[in-house]
């Protein structure tokens, strides 16, 4: 069986798709056999694994509204072991269409279901919102990855975090897989003072590794590429396989 990890914050901007772009591809290029599904209408993820989204006959806005088969809409990546199900604006149509379906919060873990194909991992990047996409995310994941921002702004979040998604989880009982910190920038006062304050909420759960601000990993998708492709030996795409190992080695505690 895969395991299906919901990347999830409900806060806009926070690292959410280059954390499930570039943790996939990590763990990809780890030799484990992975699938991205963009669960987000921007198509971020998308478009950042270097699949034009403007041109896609089915997405998955069809195997969650029309039942269409996953495997039907699936794309190759440029990395091995790493397949994308794709996304774009048809999807923001899904949440309101949703709404009045049978099985509205399940219709994505059926799809995973109904799917023969076995992937080790699958990562589902989330849309900034608590809608019916994320609910459908959270309904079919075993796990929570939430990214988290240091800045300040987090700190107003954190309390909002715990009363939304984790009255989510709770509902779905889902696990918390880690809390990560992003576009950490170790200099700064605030950054350690927010990771204080985080880790009297998730203590155990923080990653040891914090993915630090650089401008190849936000260059990255406009190149339609992971940064483990587009800049190989630089510090976002080292600290990103750096993170694939830590969440490996945590897997090994919680495996049956
Ligand atoms: N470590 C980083 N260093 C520099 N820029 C980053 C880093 N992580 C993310 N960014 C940039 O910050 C912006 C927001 O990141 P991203 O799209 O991953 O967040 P998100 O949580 O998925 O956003 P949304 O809520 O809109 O889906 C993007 O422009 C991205 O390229
Ligand atoms: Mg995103």
């Amino acid at each position: 069986m895969s395991k299906v990890i919901a990347i999830a914050n409900q806060k806009g901007g926070v690292g959410k798709t280059t954390t499930a772009i570039n943790l996939a591809a990590s763990l990809a290029s780890l030799g484990q056999e992975c699938l991205l599904i963009d669960m987000d209408p921007q198509g971020n993820a998308t478009s950042g694994l270097g699949v034009n989204k403007n041109t896609l006959e089915k997405t998955l806005y069809d195997v969650l509204i029309d039942e269409v088969l996953l495997e039907d809409v699936l794309q190759d990546t440029a990395i091995d072991w790493l397949d994308v199900a794709p996304s774009n604006t048809n999807l923001s149509g899904a949440e309101i269409e949703l709404v009045t379906m049978e099985s509205r919060d399940k219709r994505l873990r059926m799809a995973l279901d109904k799917f023969q194909k076995i992937y080790k991992y699958i990562i589902i990047d989330c849309p900034p919102s608590l809608g019916l996409l994320t609910i459908n995310s959270l309904v079919a994941a075993g796990t929570v990855l939430i990214p988290m921002q240091c800045e300040f702004f987090a700190l107003e979040g954190l309390g909002q975090l715990s009363k939304t998604i984790f009255a989510l989880m709770q509902e779905y009982k889902l696990d918390l897989e880690g809390v990560l910190f992003t576009m950490f920038d170790s200099r700064t006062n605030l950054a350690a003072q927010v990771v204080e304050e985080v880790k009297k909420f998730f203590n155990d759960k923080i990653y040891d590794t914090r993915i630090p601000r650089t401008i190849k990993l936000a260059e990255a998708p406009s190149f339609g590429k992971p940064a483990i492709l587009y800049d190989p030996n630089g510090k976002g795409a080292q600290t990103y396989l750096d993170l694939a190992k830590e969440f490996l080695s945590k897997q090994k505690g919680k495996d049956k």
